[in-house]
Parts: structure tokens; sequence; C-alpha cells
């Protein structure tokens, strides 16, 4: 069984400047062919605001011809209070939204030897009503797995330290206590995000846990130059490369790598917003006038 993982999209109709990435990454899964893609979030820039941007990256995913699954990100449905931009913190209307446009934002789905969970980031702090029912599944979800475990979700749980203060980088205290202590209750083996735009893959015996923490590779852009805003996003002993994980799961046994999109082009955060604007929703409209082919 071959998955690939793919994370960080940010597709828009109105700000196309890393539409082509997608369509050479999604090339690339087209000759690959695997058996299922997991996107882990941020397929949209202002999909919190903007449903139209939900509608536009699921006609991209469905051009791909290949299974796929995905959960959301914060440029989805928006992030639990306080959140990077009070004005777009996760509601039941945005939540509507992802589920009309992706379907569930949460699932589990079995694979020969693996059970696969997909959570949704974007409701851990959040007090929605959403919350306690994701916990729920995910309680059950864990309990009924009779193989080998991955989990996959757009935020991580922590950068390094475990008791990192709340921030929008990971998962705040609370549920990210309660989470860790879930997977290493059960034979979760590895823990795939994306959200960082920066690719690592820890063991777990680095860890210190019972699973492996996967963060995967951006298929849109990079942060690479500190500035006040992100200086804290630059992140030691990551990749900075546009690409995706190629996950191997066998009945007894498993493996990652990295695949980087060798044609694609690095964007730096920081030179498309040539420090003028707060987000990238703010800036003029722009999409490319040629656009990379996929296969029919
Ligand atoms: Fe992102
Ligand atoms: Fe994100």
């Amino acid at each position: 069984m071959r998955i690939v993982q793919i994370s960080d999209l940010h597709l828009s109709p109105k700000h196309g400047f890393f539409i082509n990435n997608w369509r050479r990454a999604a090339r690339r899964l087209q000759q690959m062919a695997p058996d299922l893609v997991i996107v882990t979030g941020d397929l949209a820039i202002n999909g919190p605001d903007d449903a139209g941007e939900l509608a536009f990256a699921r006609a991209e995913l469905d051009k791909l011809g290949l299974p796929w699954r995905a959960v959301p990100g914060n440029h989805d449905i928006g992030d639990e209070p306080p959140g990077q931009d009070p004005t777009q913190l996760v509601n039941a209307a945005r939540l509507d939204a992802w589920r009309t446009h992706f379907g569930a934002d949460w699932w589990s789905q079995d694979v020969p030897g693996w059970r696969l969970i997909g959570l949704d980031s974007q409701v851990f702090g959040s007090g929605l009503p959403d919350e306690a029912a994701q916990w729920d599944f995910l309680r059950d979800a864990l309990d009924g797995a009779t193989g080998d475990i991955g989990v996959f979700m757009h935020k991580p749980l922590t950068i390094d330290d475990p008791d990192e203060p709340a921030s929008t980088r990971c998962i705040v205290p609370a549920p990210r206590k309660a989470l860790t202590e879930l997977f290493d209750a059960y034979p979760v083996r590895f823990l795939a995000t994306g959200h960082l735009h920066a690719a690592k893959h820890q063991s777990a015996a680095e860890s210190g846990h019972g699973f492996d923490r996967i963060w995967a590779p951006p298929l849109a852009f990079v942060l690479t130059k500190p500035t006040a805003q992100n200086a804290d996003h630059i992140l030691p002993g990551t990749r900075r490369e546009v690409g995706m994980v190629v996950y191997d799961l066998q009945e007894s046994g498993w493996n990652a790598g990295f695949d980087a999109v060798a044609d694609a082009e690095i964007f730096d955060l920081d030179d498309i917003k040539q420090g003028r604007y707060a987000f990238l929703r703010d800036m003029p409209a722009y999409f490319p006038e040629d656009l990379v082919e996929l296969a029919e």
C-alpha cells in the first residue's frame, strides 16, 4: 500500500501564486499513481471567508484522478481562539463549508494491516461541540484498530519542547498532552502533519514517545528569511523544499521518505508579500496565464 501525503497547497482562484507548483506536484502524483493521497490541510489561502476557494481546491484535487482524503488547516476553516487572526476563528459555518466541499473533517480508513486516522487539528481548544465529538470518535477509532495506526492532521503536537506554550504553530497544551498520552497507549506508529512549511522526520526514539513525527514539506512556499513576524517559524534542522511524503505501509512494517518536486519553484513567503501585506489574501489579485497541464 503506497500512500502519499501532500500539504499546504494554498490554492486560490484569486491569488494563484502557487497553482503551478501544485500542478507540478499533481503531475508527479499521476506518474506515481499511489493507492491513496492524503492532504494535511491548508488547501486554500482564504478558505475561512471564501468558500469559493474551497470549491476551487476540491476541483483541482479531483483532476488527479486518484483516490484522496483531506483534513482541514487554518487557511481552510480558521484557528481555535485566539488564533492568528481573531476574524478567522473556526466556527460552525466554516466547518459546514469544509464538510460541503471535502466531506468529514475527521475520519478513519482501514487498509491492509493499518488503520489511518485523519483528525481536524483546528477544533482542538475551540470549545465547539465538534471538539468533544472528535474526542469520542478518536477514542473509538483507536479502540477499534486491529493493526498499526497512522494519524494525519494539520498542526504538529509541538516543535521541540513538549511544554511549549500555546501558539498557533502547534496544538495547544491541554489537548497536546491528552493526544500524546492517547497515541502512546495504542500502536500509533506515526503522526503526520503539515502547517510548518518545513519538513522533518523524527523517529519515535528521538521523540521519546511511541510514534514517529513526520512534518510534510509544503507544496506552496517556504520560509527562509527571519522577520519580526515569522522569526520563530524558521526551524533549525528542517528541509526547505517543495515536496511530499511517500509512505510504504506493509502488513508488518512501514517506511516513509521525502520526495521533492524537482521542477517546483521555490517561493519565499516574504518575497511574495514584499513586507507590505500581513496576509496573502490582502494582496492584489493574481493568476498565472500559463497553467501546467495535467493528464486527463
Ligand atoms: Fe500552510
Ligand atoms: Fe497552516
